[in-house]
């Protein structure tokens, strides 16, 4: 299965009853192993998550900390764009060069990477003292 697919199917689950926004993602881990996410919202609108860190979570919680590859699907007009704290969520585990996968499901695509969608991010370098 695709990663978009595995992105599809997930997004079956989401749990969105407040802004009927479904969003599935699927991340590829180091070994090679593909995790999934869907959005979780809340009465208490904040406390809702997003797709991409649900899958975030399941890849820490299996014991890995390296993504290599990122989809992410959901039925809007145009290939879903992921938040800002996501943004800085996937920036966390995977290089500036890994391919993310925006797509919506009636087919259109676009194609990017963790660098471009957080030009400037910020990092641990930003911490460390001269
Ligand atoms: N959402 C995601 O899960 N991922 C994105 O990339 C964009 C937005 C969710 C959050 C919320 O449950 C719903 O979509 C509407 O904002």
């Amino acid at each position: 299965m695709s990663l978009i697919d595995a992105a599809r199917a997930v997004r079956e689950n989401a749990y969105a009853p407040y802004s009927h926004f479904k969003v599935g993602a699927a991340i590829r881990a180091r070994s090679g192993e593909v995790y999934r996410g869907c959005n979780v919202e809340n009465v208490a609108y904040p406390e809702g998550t997003c797709a991409e860190a649900g899958a975030i979570a399941a890849m820490v919680a299996a014991g890995e900390t390296e993504l290599t590859e990122v989809a992410v699907i959901a039925d809007s007009p145009m290939p879903v764009s992921p938040c800002g704290g996501c943004r800085q969520k996937l920036a966390e585990f995977g290089r500036h060069d890994v391919k993310v996968t925006l797509a919506t499901t009636d087919g259109k695509v676009h194609e990017t990477t963790i660098g471009d969608l957080l030009p400037g991010v910020f990092s641990a370098e930003h911490m460390e003292r001269s």
